[in-house]
């Protein structure tokens, strides 16, 4: 017995040193000092001893079991110290390596110019309004004095749900629907999505960008409405602009103008983005129709107002000398990139 105990002694300390891991380690524990291992079996075969022996072996029998287990614990210990370097090593972080840079997106145009034009009318004391796109007929035509028969109606130009109801085809709705909600006076603008049953081609698109100003109050004339609209030409477009203004007609104003500044790229000579004219058209405007303030709820022999409408897409391409809305909703990043 002696001799088996010597055996399974150099066997252990043979097979632990060859240990490689601390999965095999454990597998060796199990193996010799386990419940079915082998120190345990030859210790279980002591009842078989006589008397006199049993003693002896069994304190034989302990010393082995003993230097067993510290061995196994020293190497446990050097092999625990092994992985944690292996670890360390392997989620080591170079802090001195260059970072990976992330890519960074970029406002796109048109809310870039939507932002621009907001904050001059806000540092002349606007407030920002905003409104539904699915708009009912009366908004967007009859409280705008447009006639039962005007051209804009036709089913050919305006997107209709049902008779009552229409995808707004322009933002001056927002004027009849703040004047309904506040009592004079009042300066707003409203910015958003308009739709018109056009075909996108490079300067059209069914859904586009406008923004509506008005100013309502006692005492407001043509000449406070081309004060501002030249403030907001020259703070959007550049001091040197020039700003002219041309009889039009709109229902919903009289007198109607539409305004112009002169071209951008050319500086007025003609060129292919002004069509060769000098002058770029960028606003429809004109005085609050006494109609329209009388449908609301005003008082056109108390109150007069002033209103215009610009749309974002004709803002942009002068001042980014481009020819072509499409590009504005083709989301290709070799166009919006240039925004950064
Ligand atoms: N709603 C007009 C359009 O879509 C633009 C416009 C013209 C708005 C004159 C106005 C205005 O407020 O006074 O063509």
């Amino acid at each position: 017995m002696k001799n088996m105990l010597k055996e399974i002694l150099n066997e252990s300390i043979e097979a632990l040193n060859k240990a490689d891991s601390l999965e095999e380690l454990e597998n060796l524990k199990v193996k010799v000092l386990g419940r079915k291992g082998s120190l345990t079996s030859i210790l279980r075969g002591m009842k078989d001893l006589s008397k006199e022996e049993r003693p002896m072996m069994g304190k034989y029998a302990n010393e082995i079991r003993e230097k067993i287990e510290n061995s196994l614990a020293e190497k446990e210990k050097i092999l625990q110290e092994k992985r944690k370097e292996f670890l360390l090593e392997r989620e080591r972080i170079d802090v001195t390596m260059p970072g990976k840079k992330a890519e960074r997106g970029n406002v796109h145009p048109l809310t870039k110019t939507i932002n621009e034009v907001k904050s001059v009318f806000i540092g002349l004391g606007y407030d920002v309004v905003d409104g539904p796109e699915v708009e009912l007929t009366y908004y967007n035509f009859d409280a705008l004095n447009a006639p039962k028969f005007h051209p804009s109606r036709d089913y050919q130009d305006t997107f209709y749900i049902n008779p009552e109801i229409v995808l707004r085809t322009q933002t001056s709705p927002m004027q009849a629907r703040t004047m309904e909600k506040n009592a004079p006076p009042l300066k707003i603008i409203a910015p958003g999505r308009v739709y018109r049953n056009d075909n996108l081609d490079a300067t059209h698109s069914p859904l586009f960008t406008q923004m509506e100003g008005l100013a309502v109050g006692k005492g407001i004339s043509f000449g406070d409405l081309k004060g501002t609209l030249t403030t907001f030409c020259k703070a959007i477009f550049g001091e040197e602009r020039e700003v002219r203004f041309r009889p039009h007609n709109f229902p919903f104003t009289e007198p109607s103008a539409e305004v112009d500044i002169s071209c951008i790229v050319c500086g007025g000579k003609g060129c292919r983005v002004c069509s060769d004219t000098g002058w770029i058209e960028i606003l429809g405007a004109g005085m609050v129709h006494p109609n329209v303030l009388a449908m609301a709820g005003y008082d056109p022999n108390e109150v007069s107002g002033f209103a215009f409408g610009l749309e974002i897409e004709r803002t942009c391409i002068p001042k980014y000398g481009m020819n072509a809305i499409r590009a504005f909703y083709e989301n290709d990043n070799r166009f919006l990139e240039q925004f950064k």
